[in-house]
């Protein structure tokens, strides 16, 4: 736990003035000591009002005074808003709770600034794919920069979701289905949000979300039931929650669905046993989104009753749904909820506003020059642009089509070809559209007058225009054209027919993945399709860049497009760094953190799978009584850890230190990788590691390790990994953490299937 000095030298809080002998202590006792004093000052209901998060509805500058909020703040009973943009509205809400409320308690602002903040970032799944802890991090230390210089101080993220399930559609948010990645994508952007001292005001305060297995949901359907075994949560879907408090991040959210048959929001083993007894959570837990009032249609009772279970299990803060601020008192006097819980926690949420430095200086984010010098700044957007550049995934390159070469004529087509309002991808709050890039441009600017750019639309997102609707919300409008589709198209084809080589940018919008954006169906919009075979048909060179925020099933494109390059979406660089990429100027390193399925009714399909008592055999596509399917062989189109580069690389053979080992013994594991092409490039190495032998039956392999190296055109390097017993551990049956003395496989290689492959015999 850092050391805060402490200054109370809070202009507005005549009422503190008695505790400025406590600027002597520091850290912890120093914020005791504060927090104590308060808390004696404060009724029962200024207490309850701490836990109130409420929506914030329309506040407008110059309003805020009047507004039901205003009214709220002054009575004490509002703890923090959120999703307010701009530091004249921060500051101006401030004030009331500074100025005018009985105990002058500052409020704390949150958003959700989940993949960067007016300088967007890929979506996190496309950030993810980078393999690059350092740019991760990065990127949430910029978006922490831009939203603490426009007065947030708390953000909605790291969102950690495992999923395995590419038909929900917040698959988008986080990183994919693999909790060893996802942990330290976890770790890397706590770190960037918190850096090292909160209090400074270019740090701001994280909450990692959504607790616990939302990215479960049965059948992909948002908000849906999640139901498993507790071995499945700790090994699987527990990590990278722990590993964000681990690095001691201030908040977590709770998350809407049930979790054995009590929704997370009134789960106490979930809120209390695991999350602050097994990991040590220190930090305030906020509901999300009506989650409280949510429970009534859950099914676990009236308002008053769900508050104050939410409560009782170990809830801070409730979010828009006000049940804690009306039931709670009541709750009181009838025995349902505790004081002792009341108050722990108000101070849970009064410790955060104090690491925040928020008592010491409540406009400590709110500095209007940092507003205009620190948000959307060149620089930001230079690393935006490259970090996009390297969450991109090459997933097929035929015959080395990409990258392009800087001379001729491309026609560009799609509907994804001049839309920029779609770049940033779902959840960016605080984005400026106007201020994406499109593809268009993007390549424009790379391209100078060298290419001769054609474009055309050649098809809407979707034939059917509800469909469309609701894949363009937030202002992401599709500007749909009302031509026939076979217009649309033959303008498409006759440009085609007039270039060298057809960029097609087609794939979902980005508000088909997200929130409530749940798919049955996880192909390219048929008609999308329709045209990408067309342009297919002409013969002519055809890459396809693919927009989606979720895996895809690309069966017939991976068969028939001869180039498909992987964008996600890449934020608010992104049309400038495609353009980077398709001609070259930066090879693609990305590799996948989800698999690709061949078609919906594979799904759920991971690496991580269990061998099951009757596996397919090696090579085989289809074998009676085993565990396949009549129709679609078990593989993927692309695994977990694919992408291709514009170079080649070369596996040699694996090495290992030793073939027996006992103990707290280590193993080192080495290959050696040779770049064997024409590009300079960058390689993700990756460990897996099978428990062949197990007191409970253990995955087919599991990802241990990572390193992303960089190999110059004809250079070959050694990759080692240290192996310890820690990499062998897991939860057994009883849930205890531990490794099992045995036979292991260890395995390296360039993704989740192609491995070089040795033995180790481990005793204790
Ligand atoms: C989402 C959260 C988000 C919250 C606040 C909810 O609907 O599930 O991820 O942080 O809204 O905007």
């Amino acid at each position: 736990m850092k050391k805060i000095l402490i200054t109370l030298a809070f202009a507005a809080g005549a009422l503190f003035t008695s505790r400025q002998s406590s600027a002597q202590l520091t850290g912890n006792a120093a914020m005791k000591t504060f927090i104590d004093d308060l808390m004696k000052k404060m009724t029962l209901e200024e207490k309850i009002g701490q836990l109130n998060l409420p929506g914030s509805g329309d506040i407008v500058t110059g309003q805020a005074q009047s507004s039901d909020i205003g009214r709220k703040i002054k009575e004490g009973k509002v703890g923090g808003l959120f999703n307010i943009k701009s530091v004249a509205k921060i500051r101006e809400v401030q004030k009331v709770a500074v100025e005018q409320s009985r105990l002058k308690i500052p409020l704390i602002f949150g958003m959700d600034v989940i993949h960067g903040y007016e300088t967007v970032f890929p979506i996190p799944l496309g950030l993810s794919c980078s393999w690059d802890m350092n740019m991760v991090e990065r990127s949430a230390r910029i978006a922490a920069v831009e939203a603490s210089a426009d007065g947030i101080n708390w953000t909605f993220s790291p969102m950690v979701d495992i999923c395995r399930d590419p038909r929900w559609g917040r698959i988008a948010e986080g990183s994919g289905e693999d909790a060893f990645l996802g942990s330290q994508v976890a770790a890397a952007m706590v770190r960037g949000y918190q850096g090292n001292d909160l209090s400074k005001n270019n740090t701001i305060m994280s909450c990692v979300k959504h607790y616990a297995l939302y990215g479960a949901a049965e059948a992909g359907r948002d908000y849906n039931t999640t139901d498993m075994s507790r071995q499945t949560m700790y090994n699987d879907y527990f990590p990278p929650y722990k590993a964000a408090v681990d690095a001691g991040v201030g908040s977590v959210m709770a998350s809407f669905n049930e979790v054995e048959g009590v929704p997370a929001t009134a789960n106490k083993w979930l809120m209390t046993d695991v999350l602050r007894k097994q990991w040590g959570f220190k930090g305030f837990v906020v509901t999300d989104y009506t989650g409280i009032n949510e429970m009534m249609d859950h099914g676990i009772g009236d308002l008053q009753t769900v508050s104050a279970r939410a409560l009782m299990a170990g809830i801070d803060m409730d979010m828009v749904g006000e049940g804690i601020l009306t039931t709670t008192q009541q709750s009181l006097k009838e025995g349902k909820v505790t004081m002792a819980q009341i108050d722990a926690a108000c101070r849970r949420i009064l410790e955060a506003k104090y690491k925040l430095g928020l008592f010491a200086d409540p406009y400590r984010y709110c500095d209007e020059n940092r507003a205009k010098t620190e948000v959307f700044t060149n620089d930001h957007r230079k690393e935006a642009r490259n970090i996009a550049a390297n969450s991109f995934v090459l997933l097929k390159n035929h015959g080395n089509i990409l990258p392009l070469k800087k001379t001729g004529t491309i026609a560009l087509i799609g509907p994804m070809a001049d839309n920029k309002e779609n770049m940033p991808g779902t959840w960016s709050v605080a984005a400026n559209f106007e201020k994406a890039t499109s593809l268009l441009t993007g390549l424009k600017e790379v391209l100078g007058n060298k290419v001769n750019i054609l474009t055309a639309r050649g098809s809407n997102l979707d034939e059917d225009s509800l469909f469309e609707e609701r894949a363009g919300m937030f202002g992401k409008s599709l500007h749909r054209d009302s031509r026939p589709a076979s217009v649309i198209m033959q303008e498409a084809l006759d440009i085609a027919n007039r270039s060298d080589v057809i960029v097609a940018a087609l794939g979902e919008s980005s508000e088909m993945s997200g929130e409530s954006s749940s798919r049955s169906n996880i192909e390219i919009p048929q008609v999308q399709k329709d045209l990408l075979k067309a342009l297919v048909k002409t013969g002519k060179p055809v890459v396809l860049v693919l927009f989606t925020g979720r895996p895809l099933a690309l069966t017939w494109e991976n068969e028939n497009v001869p180039a498909i390059l992987n964008v996600w979406f890449g934020g608010s660089e992104a049309g400038y760094a495609i353009a980077d990429v398709l001609y070259g100027d930066v090879n693609p390193s990305g590799k996948l953190t989800t698999t690709f399925p061949q078609n919906v009714g594979q799904v759920p399909i991971y690496y991580k799978h269990k061998n099951t008592g009757r596996p397919l055999e090696d090579g085989k596509w289809f074998s009676k009584f085993r565990s396949n399917y009549l129709d679609v062989s078990n593989d993927p189109v692309y695994p977990f850890g694919y992408g291709l580069s514009y170079t080649n690389f070369n596996y040699g053979n694996l090495s290992l230190s030793s073939n027996a080992l006992k103990g707290n013994q280590t193993l080192t594991a080495s290959i050696t990788v040779t770049n064997s092409g024409k590009y300079d490039g960058q390689e993700v190495v990756q460990l897996y590691i099978r428990d062949v032998v197990g007191s409970v039956t253990r995955p087919v392999k599991e990802l241990k390790g990572f390193q992303k190296i960089a190999l110059k055109a004809g250079e070959t390097k050694t990759v080692t990994f240290t192996i310890t017993t820690n990499d062998l551990k897991f939860y057994n049956a009883d849930l205890k953490y531990d490794w099992e003395p045995g036979e292991f496989q260890i395995m390296i290689g360039t993704n989740s299937r192609d491995v070089k492959s040795g033995k180790v015999n481990w005793t204790k």
